[in-house]
């Protein structure tokens, strides 16, 4: 039985493969890189050392690895503790893949999925008990040498053995920050920053009607509220609207019945049209922005006004402010508080089902998606009973945590001293 892992076998070498197996060549462990033929997990060997953005941080780690093709060299992973799918996000090939994994790997040995989202029991539904036991999700976020979150999600039938290695390596050898999710569609991360991003998508063409800009929403969804400056759109521009079509297909089958995420998971009109014409963002030169070289070498950025489908030259937008405009009475702050407050009331009613506690919540939106505070660290600076004042005002239910809060007595999620409110409404220790 494996408890400590030396060695890694990761399965698809594109950006999140190579990612991952750059890390662990990194701090020194043998790793096995494996694709669909040799050149697709080469070139995946080669981008850890290319000259724009290396993977690796000590260039002679390179020597760590070994390629090879799922055909040819699949039988090698039996020599390997850690296995980590990290293929192409399509159920039927994450399940071939984990067949073939259960046939050559050693007993004990730990086998895990990098999937964005979709859910584990999918994915190993069928599979043998020796496979259920060993296996778990491991969820890194792009750039994976960048992005601390990894969120580690158990299976119903894995063994704590299982969770206990992988969390003992991800902290203390990959230096990773890891959140204990469950296994529910999108994680946690996932399932809230989606929310917040299509849910602004939607709420995009009443805030236009008002005379928002979509570079004033963008400066919103940015610095204000303590968001990356990529803003909205600017952030759907480096996913790409295929990955948030893909995202929201999922979301369509496995969010449970009632959930407030329903009505968003379709791409509103203009973004439909968008994606159906392939203007997917960065990686087809442009999106909601592109940038255009002028004929005497100098760049400009234009947006692409989704109210008359036209191009034109784009005026950024900073918008002054802080968390407090999400209470404001103005068209700003209606936004903020459609966006940003319904992603915190999504947030306070999606615990215990995607996490046990606020802390992993918190943590998984500041190490994954570069928040500065997670939404329970918002709602403390925003007064939790200001928040709960608005919701009445609005005839929306007090979500969960909310309620929880109220009934505990308490107006604060965090305490002054290092302590968090449970679900039971009582303050335990942060951990570590
Ligand atoms: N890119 C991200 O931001 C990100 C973040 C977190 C998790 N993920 C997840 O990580 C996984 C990999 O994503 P990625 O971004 O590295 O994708 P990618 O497209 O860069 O790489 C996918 C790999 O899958 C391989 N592949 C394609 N078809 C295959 C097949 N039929 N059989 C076996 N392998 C096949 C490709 O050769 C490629 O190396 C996905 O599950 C994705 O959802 C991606």
């Amino acid at each position: 039985m494996v408890s400590k892992i030396n060695s890694i076998a990761v399965l698809g070498a594109g950006i999140m493969g190579a990612g991952i197996a750059a890390l662990a060549a990194d701090k020194d462990y043998k790793v096995l890189l494996l694709d669909i033929n040799e050149e697709a997990a080469q070139k995946g060997k080669d981008s850890m050392v290319s000259d724009r953005a290396p993977m690796l941080s000590d260039l002679s780690k390179i020597n760590n690895v070994n390629v090879g093709s799922f055909d040819k060299d699949f039988e090698l992973i039996k020599d390997y503790d850690w296995i980590c799918e990290v293929v192409v996000e399509k159920l039927n090939i994450k399940r071939e893949i984990f067949e073939k994994v259960e046939k050559y790997r050693k007993d004990g040995s730990i086998v895990s999925s990098n999937t964005s989202g979709i859910p584990l029991r999918d994915i190993t539904e069928n599979m043998p008990n020796r496979l259920l036991a060993d296996v778990c999700i491991t969820h890194f976020f792009n750039p994976v040498k960048v992005m601390k979150l990894c969120e580690l999600i158990p299976g119903e039938k894995t063994a704590p053995r299982v969770i206990d290695s992988l969390s003992y390596f991800l902290t203390n050898v990959m230096g990773k920050g890891v959140v204990n999710g469950k296994d529910t569609v999108n994680f946690i991360g996932n399932r809230i920053g989606c929310y917040l991003i299509l849910k602004g998508l939607h709420q995009g063409s009443k805030a236009r009607s008002e005379g928002l800009s979509q570079e004033e929403i963008d400066g919103i969804m940015s610095r204000p509220l303590g968001l990356p400056p990529t803003g909205l759109y600017g952030l759907v521009d480096l996913i790409g609207l295929d990955v948030m079509y893909a995202v929201g297909k999922n979301l369509a089958v496995n969010l449970p019945e009632g959930d407030m995420g329903i009505p968003y998971v379709n791409l509103p009109v203009e973004e439909q049209n968008m994606f159906d014409k392939g203007q997917l963002g960065r990686k087809t030169g442009g999106g909601f922005y592109r940038i255009q070289k002028l004929d005497n070498g100098e760049k400009k950025k234009e947006v692409f006004d989704l109210t008359t489908s036209l191009w034109k030259d784009s005026e950024k937008a900073s918008i002054e402010g802080n968390l407090n405009l999400i209470l404001e009475d103005s068209v700003r702050g209606n936004y903020a508080w459609e966006v940003m407050g319904s992603t915190l009331s999504y947030a306070a009613n999606l615990i215990p089902e995607i996490a046990d506690d606020i802390v992993n919540v918190d943590r998984a939106m500041r190490w994954g998606f570069a928040w500065s505070k997670g939404p329970f660290q918002i709602l403390d600076e925003l007064g939790p009973l200001n928040f709960i004042n608005k919701c009445k005002e609005r005839n929306i239910n007090t979500p969960t945590m909310l309620e929880v809060l109220l009934t505990s007595g308490s107006d604060k999620f965090y305490s002054s001293d290092n302590k968090y409110l449970t679900i039971e409404g009582e303050y335990k220790k942060i951990p570590k």
